[in-house]
């Protein structure tokens, strides 16, 4: 049974998983787009628990969809107000007690590690929803399954990451996704304080992803196959004045655009706020939207391969 040793894996950082693994997963993605819409009962009687401890769209109800469409129910929460957390309760008593109910836990939370902790404390898989700063991994799922379907392969693509790198937990976590692949060659674009953390530069040279740090966008689009842009986390800043300083910095335009390779695609891991303007949407290379629209599938592949 091919999914046999996937089963009761726990998803807690794009590394965790090989570049093998992640080819059967985008192969199991592309069969699960025939239950999209109409549903099948793969997972049934089986239940996903949701805790998520930071805003999400895309990724908690994805996730939801994912399970109801593949037969099985969803509990949890999107306010942790509303959880026993906010009387004292710890983290780990409340994964104890998910645990028990359900069949695969998806955590987010700002801390980085929480998600790690709760599988440690958790016998069902855990699925990490994005924990502080540097790991989203079915995020970098959903983004490698769309380049693959884009180009038909990763290996080779040459990939500018734009914005806010320091902060993004979507750019960290795709730098660590392209390291399992080969030839890739990697642009780092942001503003001087916003660059990539030195450990996820450590991983690249690790892992011989070529890689160069850059300030100007403009310079490297002729040669781009992804312009993946990021969201400047307005969240994560400890003085609020640095996000105003840096808003705007690295608006794309469809002038610029005017610039890139033909067949280059732009990508953003949404939300977006103003860094891509609406008339980017109507631009040939948009794919942000099919981009979340991958993360469906992709998830329901996971789902599939890691519940008992
Ligand atoms: N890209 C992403 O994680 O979106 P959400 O915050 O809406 O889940």
């Amino acid at each position: 049974m091919i999914d046999g040793p996937f089963k009761g894996r726990d998803f807690i950082s794009i590394l965790d998983w090989n570049r093998q693994d992640l080819e059967l997963l985008f192969g199991r993605a592309d069969e699960m787009k025939k239950f999209e819409k109409n549903g099948s009962e793969l997972l049934k009687n089986r239940i996903l628990a949701t805790l998520f401890f930071e805003p999400s769209t895309r990724t908690r109800l994805s996730f939801e969809t994912a399970m109801i469409r593949l037969g099985g129910g969803v509990i949890g929460f999107s306010d942790p107000s509303t959880s026993r957390m906010t009387t004292g309760e710890t983290l780990a008593d409340t994964i104890r007690m998910l645990d028990s109910y359900s069949n695969v836990i998806v955590i987010r939370h700002k801390i980085e590690g929480s998600a790690r902790l709760a599988a440690e404390v958790a016998d069902v898989p855990v699925i990490n929803a994005g924990d502080g700063s540097q790991h989203h991994p079915t995020q970098t799922l959903t983004d490698l399954y769309t380049m693959k379907k884009e180009f038909g392969h990763i290996d080779g693509l040459k990939i500018a990451i734009l914005g806010d790198l320091r902060q993004t937990r979507s750019a960290s976590s795709l730098a660590y996704g392209l390291s399992h692949f080969k030839d890739v060659k990697l642009f780092l674009i942001s503003p001087d304080a916003l660059r990539m953390r030195q450990e996820v530069k450590d991983q690249l040279s690790d892992s011989k992803v070529e890689f160069v740090e850059s300030m100007n966008i403009e310079r490297h689009l002729p040669e781009l196959d992804v312009l993946y842009v990021t969201r400047l986390q307005k969240e994560r800043f400890v003085d609020p004045s640095d996000y105003e300083k840096f808003r705007g910095s690295y608006t794309v335009t469809t002038a610029m655009l005017q610039k890139a390779k033909k067949g280059m695609i732009v990508m953003h891991h949404l939300p977006r706020i103003d860094e891509i303007p609406l008339e980017i949407d109507k631009t040939p290379g948009a794919r942000y939207f099919q981009q979340a629209a991958n993360g469906l599938p992709a998830r329901m592949a996971l789902l599939s391969m890691i519940i008992d």
